[in-house]
């Protein structure tokens, strides 16, 4: 008797914990994938410590939870060249949040215009004319996720070419952002 009921309570437990588990995996939060699929310039121009720039980004943001969903309010992007900061604006604000379900992605097409002045030293003004002709310059990305309850940082190091520059070897490779918290 005293066997049977201890294995009785032990299959009860083993049963639980496999019922908490799955329950866990389901309903726990994993972080948005966030991936620049498309990027290109159609101008990067700089003269007099100012830079005129135009990109053009194209994103997309898979929620992978499982029931988990995300409500976003606003999506943030922060453009760097060589460290310093040459644009931010929104590339999307939601009134009433926009609902990300588990296992839902969604894409968005923005463009980064204007000018900004950038003090660049003359071993960056060189490594700028590298990159003017390769076709393609380093430009780091930094998106906020604002989201209902709290916010989110992404990085995304990416490989920007010239439109004009139309030779297959500088295509844009699509890029994953890293998560930072
Ligand atoms: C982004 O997607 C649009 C179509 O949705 C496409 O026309 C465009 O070439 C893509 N790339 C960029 C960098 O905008
Ligand atoms: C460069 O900037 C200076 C001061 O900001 C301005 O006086 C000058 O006209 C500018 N030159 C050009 C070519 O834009
Ligand atoms: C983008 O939108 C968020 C939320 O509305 C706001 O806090 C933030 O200041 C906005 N950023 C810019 C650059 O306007
Ligand atoms: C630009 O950078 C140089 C050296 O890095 C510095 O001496 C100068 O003060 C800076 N100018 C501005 C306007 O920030
Ligand atoms: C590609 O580049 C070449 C040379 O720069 C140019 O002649 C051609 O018109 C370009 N094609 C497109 C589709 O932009
Ligand atoms: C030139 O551009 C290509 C494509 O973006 C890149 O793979 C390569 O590393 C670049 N070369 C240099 C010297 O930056």
């Amino acid at each position: 008797m005293a066997c049977c009921s201890l294995i009785i309570t032990s299959s009860i437990i083993v049963l639980l914990s496999l019922t908490l588990c799955i329950g866990l995996v389901v309903f726990l939060p994993q972080n948005p994938k966030f991936y620049v699929t498309d990027a290109s310039l159609s101008q990067f121009d700089y003269t007099n410590k100012t830079i005129q720039y135009s990109m053009a980004l194209n994103i997309t943001i898979r929620n992978p939870s499982m029931k988990f969903t995300y409500d976003y309010t606003a999506i943030e992007g922060n453009a760097f060249y060589l460290d310093q900061r040459f644009s931010t604006q929104n590339v999307s604000v939601w009134k009433p949040p926009y609902v990300n379900k588990g296992g839902k992605s969604f894409s968005m097409h923005t463009v980064f215009r204007g000018q900004q002045v950038l003090n660049l030293s003359d071993t960056q003004i060189s490594l700028f004319n590298k990159e003017k002709d390769n076709g393609s310059y380093a430009i780091v990305m930094r998106f906020i996720l604002f989201l209902d309850k709290l916010d989110a940082k992404v990085f995304c190091g990416l490989k920007v070419p010239l439109a004009a520059n139309n030779g297959s070897a500088n295509r844009f490779k699509n890029t994953k952002c890293k998560f930072v918290k």
